[in-house]
């Protein structure tokens, strides 16, 4: 049995001192030969694709015991270019299981033997869905986290399924919100490269080494055959060597066998500064009825060229073809614009990203799951250090190099859904909490997510008050055992301005997390990290849980009892 353990660095030593390794890690060590090489010697992002696919599915499926298929795959980032004579270290592992389908993290680093120096090429999000035999569907067991980085990992997996199966609507929602400065420009067409002439159409036959032995093709495969294609049409645009840069997130729509003709069509969508995005389509075709084709995968691939010195190449303008031609190219638009802010707010490590990040409709998703999955990473961390109790409530805090966290745990006799709706509901905020003096709703974003305005009191007599605009997110559990989450970070919006009047205070990461206790029992915890904008407002506490803080965490207690019975908990 394994049992109590503890972390030294990035090992997790077992009681019984053997160090633990998560049985769902396969890794994969490659030498890049040239076969796996294009012209100029480095490794073909589609060959890469193929063994980060292997390596994921065969994690996949030492969790599920039973052939799994490739679902999706997230957004991926190219870093790096291996050649020839290095090395590629692909590692896998499960994540998290939900129902018939599973995460598997893949993390790819290239090294060269000789030198021994090693670079991060990519890491990479892939979902797998189980395939028992039949149609029967397979449920999975679930992943049990061991290491504190596991319990982040499956924490955050949660938020992440929420992104990638509203990906479709987001991106739908955006084009259709696009502007007329997306419209193509008739003055820079004349000097554009009409599209058309990027156009590919290749078709490739699934042969039993591209599938599994259930005669499914494998999605490395069906990747590498788009990434192939998308080459072809790149090169035809920029008169180069195209470098593939991103991928942007796909989702296999449906199956392909042994026998089935792959038909694989892509070209340029629309062509920006320093880089360029093409589109690659895949359909599947049945010997047996010629007419009936699947489609079964969509990608968009952004390109860019390195001259001599390394330096980025600029493109003509795209002249799009019209019709379908002329949608993709305000898709591919509002697609760029969403790669940014997802490398911006996603990308960055939490303390890289500034404290108010503007709002935006297209960067409303990311936010909200930077907004998430801060809270999971607080909630996530060891070693908190008990400060003070008072009444029901503790106080803990952590200091981690220059940051400074606080917790305060408390647990109330109501029902967790009445103490998620209550809390959740910013409005009654001001209630319960002195800080909330003035309380403003800005902006309902969704059904999940709200920006408001909440003017707090002033620290010290004389000074301003100060005032904050934060987003709210909230979330239900993803599966039994998950806690509630209530979680808020500081955003900038047009709407509501830094005034004179006012000092402007921001919060990174702060929230509630909710848990059952006992029968109906609520255990509620605050987490806050701190900013130079609310240590004032904690530090008076931190001596002792101060007078201040106890009426306002008693303030909360009565708030949640008083109105119990009053909410529908329809959730
Ligand atoms: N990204 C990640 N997971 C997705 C997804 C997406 N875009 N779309 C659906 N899923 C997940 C669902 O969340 C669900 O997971 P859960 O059971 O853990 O909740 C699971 O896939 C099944 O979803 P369901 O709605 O029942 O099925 P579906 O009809 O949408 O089918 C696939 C989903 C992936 C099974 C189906 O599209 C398929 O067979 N695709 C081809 C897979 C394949 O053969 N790949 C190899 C290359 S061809
Ligand atoms: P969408 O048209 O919504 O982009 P599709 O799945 O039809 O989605 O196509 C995905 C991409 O594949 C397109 O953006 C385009 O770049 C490319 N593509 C689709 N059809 C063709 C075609 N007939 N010829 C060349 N490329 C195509």
């Amino acid at each position: 049995m394994m049992a109590e353990t503890k972390e030294l660095n990035t090992l997790f030593i077992l009681e019984n001192g053997d160090v633990y390794t998560n049985p769902t890690e396969v890794k994969m060590s490659q030498f890049i030969l040239p076969c796996h090489a294009n012209h100029r010697g480095e490794l073909s992002a589609g060959q890469l694709l193929k063994w980060m696919d292997t390596t994921a599915c065969l994690s996949a499926e030492r969790h599920a015991n039973c052939p799994c298929v490739t679902a999706s795959v997230d957004d991926i980032d190219f870093e790096y270019t291996p050649s020839i004579g290095q090395v590629v270290n692909i590692k896998a592992k499960v994540n998290r299981a939900f129902n018939t389908s599973l995460e598997v993290g893949i993390m790819i680093t290239c090294e060269d033997p000789f030198s021994g120096m090693q670079w991060k090429v990519c890491n990479a999000f892939a979902t797998f869905v189980a395939k028992g035999a039949g149609l029967q569907k397979v449920q999975l067991k679930p992943v049990i986290p061991r290491t504190p980085s596991e319990q982040m990992e499956y924490s955050i997996a949660a938020e992440r399924r929420r992104m990638r199966l509203h990906h479709l609507d987001t991106i739908k929602d955006l084009v259709s919100s696009s502007t007329v400065q997306d419209e193509p420009n008739l003055e820079e067409s004349q000097s554009a490269v009409a599209a058309g002439k990027t156009r590919v159409e290749s078709v490739e036959l699934v042969l039993p080494p591209h599938a599994n032995h259930q005669s499914n093709t494998f999605g490395g495969q069906i990747m590498a055959w788009m990434e192939s294609v998308a080459t072809i049409s790149a090169s035809r645009f920029c008169k180069g060597y195209p470098v593939l840069r991103t991928i942007d997130m796909f989702h296999f729509r449906g199956p392909s066998q042994v026998g089935d003709r792959i038909n694989l069509k892509a070209i340029v969508n629309n062509a920006f500064e320093k880089s360029f995005e093409v589109g690659v389509c895949a359909e599947a075709c049945h010997l047996e009825d010629w007419d009936r084709k699947t489609h079964i995968n969509s990608a968009f691939m952004t390109f860019v060229v390195l001259d001599k010195d390394g330096v980025l190449s600029t493109f003509p303008h795209i002249k799009p073809e019209p019709g379908d031609g002329e949608r993709r190219y305000r898709e591919a638009r509002a697609r760029k614009k969403i790669q940014l802010d997802r490398k911006y707010i996603i990308s960055c490590k939490q303390t890289e990203v500034p404290l108010s990040v503007p709002w935006d409709p297209s960067n409303q998703v990311y936010l909200s799951y930077n907004n998430i999955s801060a809270l999971k990473t607080l909630a996530t961390k060891q070693n908190w250090v008990l400060n003070c109790t008072q009444n029901k409530a503790k106080l803990f805090t952590l200091e981690e190099g220059q940051q400074l966290f606080f917790k305060v745990e408390m647990t109330v006799s109501v029902n967790i859904k009445q103490v998620f709706m209550l809390l959740s509901d910013m409005s009654r905020r001001p209630e319960w909490d002195t800080h909330y003096q003035k309380f403003e709703l800005i902006q309902k974003v969704d059904e999940d997510d709200v920006i408001y305005h909440v003017i707090s009191p002033s620290v010290s007599k004389g000074s301003k008050f100060q005032d904050f605009v934060l987003l709210a997110s909230r979330r239900v559990p993803c599966a039994e055992g998950d806690p509630y989450l209530i979680a808020l970070r500081s955003v900038s919006l047009p709407a509501a301005p830094p005034t004179e009047d006012l000092i402007r205070s921001e919060v990174l990461c702060a929230g509630f997390t909710l848990s059952q206790d006992e029968d109906i029992r609520t255990r509620i915890t605050y987490y806050i990290q701190t900013t130079p904008g609310i240590l004032p407002y904690i530090t008076r506490d931190i001596t002792g849980l101060s007078a201040d803080l106890c009426k306002i965490i008693e303030a909360c207690n009565q708030f949640l009892e008083q109105n119990k019975d009053i909410v529908n908990v329809a959730l």
